[in-house]
């Protein structure tokens, strides 16, 4: 991975930011992004001892014209991306259906699927053959959980997204993964079930680890679906 360039979307904490320090540690640039300025500078300090270059960027999935500014920021510093890591994502508080309110509706769907669809279509312009997509879905792409129904959504919505994507970039030669996580000890319990049992999730360094695996791959080869359970089954 040395001297390639990965941009990770909510790469200042949680999933995304173990991700930053994997592909760093692979000799990997990165721009990391999120729309809270002090998380991104504590992490590009933490990240700065791998001694690659480290670009914090405040930018909102949900906003068009920050996500042009950002992949333009991140076209003047490297001038390409080899690897964009959508990663992003909110929950709803648990509620069904009958009484999820429209704000956290339209707040999960615009963060986590038109989120990953802006931050992709401002991107590719700068990816080449070799380069690769990793959308940060979930088992919930595939699975229904009640009480969840904005984020369930919203992750199926994301992997039809990422399908098609993978069907379109194929003849260029760009790979796209829907990575489908289990439980992965995360603040982004904190939202939806503050006594989750974070004990007996994954850590996000495992997640990162399978991610760099599978980005390793060669070039004649994809991983189109890559599900990480936890071993200790679900929360
Ligand atoms: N933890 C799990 O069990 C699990 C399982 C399956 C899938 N996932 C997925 O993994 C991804 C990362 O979540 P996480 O578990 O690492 O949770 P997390 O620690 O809460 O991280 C979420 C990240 O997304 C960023 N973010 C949220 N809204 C954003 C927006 N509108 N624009 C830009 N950045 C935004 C956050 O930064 P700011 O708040 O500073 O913007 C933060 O960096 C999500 O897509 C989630 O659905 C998580």
């Amino acid at each position: 991975m040395r001297g390639k360039v990965a941009l990770i979307t909510g790469g200042g904490q949680g999933i995304g930011l173990a991700i930053a320090h994997a592909l760093a540690a692979e000799g990997c640039d990165v721009v990391i992004t999120g729309r809270t300025l002090s998380t991104l500078k504590k992490s590009a300090t933490q990240l700065a001892k791998y001694k690659v270059q480290v670009m914090p960027v405040v930018c909102d999935v949900r906003d068009e014209d920050a996500v042009a500014a950002m992949v333009a920021a991140a076209r003047k510093k490297f001038q390409r991306l080899d690897v964009v890591i959508n990663n992003a994502g909110v929950a709803h508080e648990s509620l069904p259906v009958a009484k999820l309110p429209l704000e956290a509706w339209r707040q999960v769907i615009d963060t986590n699927l038109t989120g990953t669809f802006l931050v992709t279509r401002a991107a590719l312009p700068l990816m080449k053959r070799g380069g690769t997509i990793v959308n940060n879905l979930s088992i919930a792409a595939k699975t229904a959980f009640p009480n969840m129904a904005g984020y369930v959504a919203a992750k199926h919505g994301a992997l039809g997204l990422t399908k098609t994507l993978r069907e379109e970039l194929r003849p260029k030669g760009i790979r796209v993964i829907a990575l489908m996580l289990g439980a992965v000890d995360t603040d982004i319990w904190d939202s939806f079930w503050p006594g989750a049992p974070r004990r007996r999730m994954m850590s996000p360094r495992t997640v990162a680890s399978a991610v760099v695996n599978a980005l390793r791959l060669p070039e004649d080869g994809s991983v189109d679906e890559l599900v990480i359970t936890g071993a200790a089954g679900p929360v």
